[in-house]
């Protein structure tokens, strides 16, 4: 196994979308950052200088950090933020997993531009479990605002509710042919036909689930979230924020050119989105014709192929690091996710009715991120008042979630804002039931774990019902993830196994609700012995 070593400098940078001159923040001067390669079982350390004007961190999406959870990144949570002229360096070692992930910033909505992928391959001596592709391609599938990010979201925090209608999608930070000036600067893909590519895809939007589609071909998913599946043969995919694709594409058709393209799955109704469609080209070596065929995408409420595509994907049961489903389970959680209100701060417009602003809860527990200290800091130093560990665990069980009209005045609306955890003893397994409510509109919230993957048992709509859902449940071969989009209006069942001690935030993956509260967190005890116990900080992580 090697060390890697990179270096990010996270600054301004001055570039041009859509016809207009914008300053941005970006890693090493370029939109997406920069691409890190490892290999199964490296070590990975970061200098991270922050030259930018915003408080920083970083976080490695869907790794692990089994043991190093001061590596972790969200800010408050595993670490103070980096401040502007400051650095820190994120070490950690990738074991146990393998495909496509990324990093991003996890403050505020500086991810918008602070992104870029992280691909993990078998280590030396190992195969992927499918034929070795030709190449692989990276694409990152991203929104763009014409706006600063951080003064849309301070707009829209002044009055609770944030917007998810960017300016653009963008495929590698293009947005493509159909927009106004964008032609030019389109992402473009020569591929050799008869070749064998692996399409490493994330999802890095900011608000919007997404449908992604190549004219003519169809792919082939072999992971997802880096965790391998059995294969399945799609001609769309469906990704939600914080999820990451593997798909095999091969070049079997004429040669010619053909547009890749994305654009919303707008699953929550009533809810106002960009509704535009981002592109690229996949031109054939030696094609005469330059006129690229556009695909057909899903219509942008078209829930049942989006459900398919989610519901139909297992795990490679017999593929590197399958860990089988944990049957017996020492903590069983109902969580409810969804929007809500709360009284209105002095500096807040109330937008929301009796004198109320927008909020999102989980069991009406609204996440206020601490300011002091880190989560991961008071729970290793026994710093008190930081967060407690009295999440509520028992939201009503009988209770229409579904139902708006219905729903409107009970106490899951009315909300504040704490900041509260579960703890979970080492080793133990847990099941959470993820309920999404139709409090203030009915939504789909794609739901990110740190630290752990996650087996999905069953998914589907309306109110969870434990007799039927059990049901469904697949204790054999259910694939593994670490975000999910529960299903619009509806509800997941996922367990996991808390193997690594430290604190790990659970949270809505649209940026639109994780600073509203759409988030908590759980406090994994140390285990036993010294190996299996976080170790101390390292010297340079940042004071609050
Ligand atoms: Cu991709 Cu907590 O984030």
């Amino acid at each position: 196994a090697a060390i890697v070593k990179h270096t990010f400098e996270v600054k301004n940078l001055t570039t041009n979308r859509l016809c207009q001159e914008r300053v941005i923040t970006a890693v090493n001067g370029t939109l997406p950052g920069p691409t890190i390669h490892v290999h199964e079982g490296d070590t990975l350390v970061v200098h991270v200088f922050n030259k930018s004007p915003y408080n920083l961190t970083i976080h490695w999406h869907g790794i692990f950090q089994l043991r190093s959870g001061w590596a972790d990144g969200p800010e408050y949570i595993t670490q103070c933020p980096i401040l502007p002229g400051n650095h820190y360096t994120y070490r950690f070692t990738i074991t146990g997993q393998e495909g496509t992930l990324w990093w991003h910033a996890h403050v505020q909505w500086l991810r918008a531009t602070v992104h870029g992928a992280l691909i993990i391959r078998p280590r030396k001596g190992h195969s992927y479990p499918f034929p070795k592709p030709y190449n692989g391609v990276r694409i990152i599938l991203g929104e763009w605002w014409n706006a600063n990010v951080i003064d849309v979201e301070n707009a829209a925090l002044a009055v609770g509710a944030a917007p998810n209608n960017s300016n653009a999608f963008t495929i590698n930070g293009r947005a493509g042919a159909l927009y106004n000036c964008s032609s030019t600067g389109i992402y473009k893909l020569k591929v050799v036909q008869g070749k064998t590519y692996l399409l490493r895809i994330i999802n890095a939007a900011l608000n919007n689930q997404l449908f992604f589609k190549i004219a003519n071909h169809t792919m082939t998913v072999v992971a997802v979230d880096a965790s391998y599946t059995n294969p399945m043969v799609t001609d769309v995919i469906v990704i939600a924020p914080g999820q990451t694709v593997d798909a095999l594409l091969t070049a079997d058709q004429p040669l010619a050119s053909y547009y890749m393209a994305a654009h919303p799955y707008a699953s929550a109704a009533g809810v106002p989105f960009d509704n535009t469609t981002t592109t690229a080209i996949i031109t054939y070596e030696n094609a005469t014709s330059s006129t690229p065929i556009m695909p057909t995408l899903p219509a942008f409420n078209d829930t049942p192929t989006a459900f398919k595509f989610y519901s139909n994907l297992t795990g490679l049961v017999n593929g590197p690091f399958w860990t089988p489903v944990p049957l017996k389970i020492n903590k069983h959680m109902f969580v409810t996710a969804g929007l809500g209100l709360v009284a209105c701060g002095t500096n807040q417009t109330c937008e929301g009715p009796l004198n109320q602003t927008f909020a999102a809860s989980m069991n009406n527990a609204s996440f206020e991120l601490p300011t002091k200290l880190s989560m991961l800091q008071a729970f290793f130093f026994h710093v008190s008042g930081i967060y407690t560990t009295d999440f509520p665990e028992n939201p009503p069980l009988v209770f229409d979630y579904t139902n708006s009209s219905n729903s409107f005045n009970t106490s899951l609306v009315f909300t504040t804002k704490s900041t509260k955890a579960t703890k979970l003893k080492f080793n133990s397994t847990v099941q959470i039931v993820l309920q999404n409510t139709a409090l203030v509109g009915i939504e789909n919230h794609p739901m990110h774990l740190h630290g752990f993957n996650f087996h999905i048992l069953a998914q589907g709509f309306g109110n969870y019902d434990a007799v039927t859902a059990s049901k469904l449940f697949n204790l054999v071969n259910p694939q593994k993830r670490n975000t999910i989009g529960v299903p619009v209006g509806g509800w997941a069942v996922i367990r996991f196994t808390a193997d690594n001690p430290g604190v790990w935030i659970m949270h809505c993956h649209l940026d639109s609700h994780l600073p509203v509260g759409l988030a908590t967190t759980f406090v994994v005890e140390d285990g036993p012995t010294l190996s299996t116990s976080l170790p101390p900080p390292p010297a340079d992580l940042p004071h609050c």
